[in-house]
């Protein structure tokens, strides 16, 4: 029951709510409720842009504007916005008599939902581990995973979901290495993550909800049992040497640690394999490019940034005005929420040529906002990015002849964006992959 009435305030109303409001054109609601905007982010982006740098929507503003999102993410003056926060008075005080105990992405303690100093103390741990140098050293480890998973691949030609079978394996294998995750508990790691994708969205279903509610819990009591076994029971993995940091001089709670151990290892595999699948796909419809790749293949890591520019994983972001402030002349007053649309800030056509072409020798492409900006850049956007380079271009060497097999179904999210699968004919495997 109280699942019900929790659902009901944060998705089954702002649900029929956004529906209505989406038939009178509001953005807000369309952003919710319309299927054309998930269908085609760019062309609703493209919409919003012409209306002026910042449209308002039912309760919030809206951003596509390259300079505004990029100086928003890094103001002082305005903070992510819990989910709960965003709502009415009169919700949020349901919200908090309907409280699950679970942690949620966007929930304290979440390292996203949280401003200075907490999110400094959350932050600061995982980089102490997560070192630069520590994310080069797992370049090898990155290529040697997806060769051995082309491998298997090599071993059945035919059609594949490459979505099942390579993007988001990769991912899930290379962090759970990291993080000292056994291998048999990676498929239900991914299934934890199937259902809790959405997680991010608003306005869910009530089986939406439930599947992300199973999901989220189905994490959270996994990761407190590895937590509790690693603390027993170290290894040479970053996540024991996060645990030990936080016992040593962070001093996180276990509901902090559970959170901030939780996103790492959720926003490790949950946006790298739409990068990957986004890739694959851009790739196969402009054969153009990959003779382009075969012939320089040093133009990958800027390919991965034009990949990154126009398909961007995670579409939006979301922050709240701590007091009022005037942007380009527009007064937005304190507690007010701004939608920071970074898939929309990436064809800026102010900041990129052609924006909506798909250029792999552009030369600013990495001035997209996909990872965001400010004090919440993703702390895994070197990952990232080698999964992307290392694991688009040891594909397509290794299967040059692939092309696409059917027209493949795009993930049920909207802050996420990606391919739930991609039905891939292989052709002919090439032994030799170059590093
Ligand atoms: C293509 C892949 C990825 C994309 C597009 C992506 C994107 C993002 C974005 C947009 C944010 C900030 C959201 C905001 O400002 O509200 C973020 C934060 C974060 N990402 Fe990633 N991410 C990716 C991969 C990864 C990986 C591989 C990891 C971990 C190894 C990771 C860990 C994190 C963490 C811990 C945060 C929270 C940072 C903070 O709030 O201070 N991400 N990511």
């Amino acid at each position: 029951m109280k699942q019900r009435i929790r659902w009901l305030v944060m998705h089954g109303i702002v649900r029929l709510f956004a529906k209505r409001i989406a038939r009178r054109g509001d953005p807000q609601g369309r952003l919710i409720a319309d299927p054309a905007v998930r269908a085609n982010p760019a062309a609703f982006t493209d919409e919003l842009r012409a209306q002026g740098p910042m449209v308002k929507g039912a309760v919030v503003w809206l951003t596509v504007e390259h300079k505004i999102c990029n100086d928003l993410l890094r103001s002082e003056d305005f903070h992510v916005l819990s989910m709960g926060s965003s709502l009415p008075k009169p919700m949020q005080w349901v919200m908090r008599h309907t409280e699950t105990g679970l942690l949620h992405p966007l929930e304290p303690p979440s390292m996203l939902s949280v401003e200075p100093p907490d999110h400094t103390r959350y932050r600061k741990l995982v980089s102490s581990v997560f070192t630069t140098r520590a994310v080069a050293a797992l370049r090898d480890r990155v290529e040697e995973t997806a060769v051995a998973l082309l491998d298997e691949l090599g071993d059945e030609p035919g059609t594949v979901d490459i979505v099942e079978r390579y993007c988001s394996q990769l991912p899930v294998t290379v962090i759970g290495d990291i993080l000292g995750v056994p291998d048999e508990a990676r498929p239900r790691i991914l299934e934890f993550g199937e259902l809790g994708a959405p997680s991010l969205d608003i306005g869910l279903t009530w089986k939406q909800y439930r599947r992300v509610y199973l999901g989220i819990e189905g994490f959270n009591d996994w990761l407190s049992n590895h937590l509790h076994e690693l603390r027993r029971n170290p290894g040479d993995d970053l996540m024991s040497q996060i645990i030990q940091a936080s016992d040593d001089g962070a001093r996180l709670n276990h509901e902090e640690l559970l959170a901030t151990a939780g996103l790492v290892l959720a926003a490790g595999f949950e946006t790298t394999v739409n990068l990957l699948g986004n890739g694959i796909r851009m790739l196969l419809d402009a054969p153009e490019h990959l003779e382009t790749l075969a012939a320089r293949p040093e133009l990958w890591p800027n390919a991965v940034e034009e990949i990154l520019r126009l398909d961007s994983p995670v579409q939006l972001s979301a922050r709240t005005a701590t007091k009022d402030t005037e942007i380009e002349g527009t007064l937005v007053r304190r507690g007010e929420g701004v939608i920071v649309y970074l898939a929309g800030a990436n064809r800026d056509p102010k900041v990129f040529t052609d924006p909506h072409r798909f250029d792999i020798e552009r030369d600013n492409a990495g001035k997209h906002l996909s990872f965001s900006g400010g004090r919440h850049f993703c702390l895994g956007a070197a990952l990232a990015r080698a999964e992307g380079e290392v694991g688009l271009r040891t594909f397509f060497e290794r299967f040059p002849d692939a092309r696409l097999a059917g027209t493949g179904s795009r993930r049920d999210t909207r802050v996420l964006r990606g391919w739930s699968s991609l039905p891939i004919a292989l052709g002919t495997a090439r032994t030799a992959v170059s590093s």
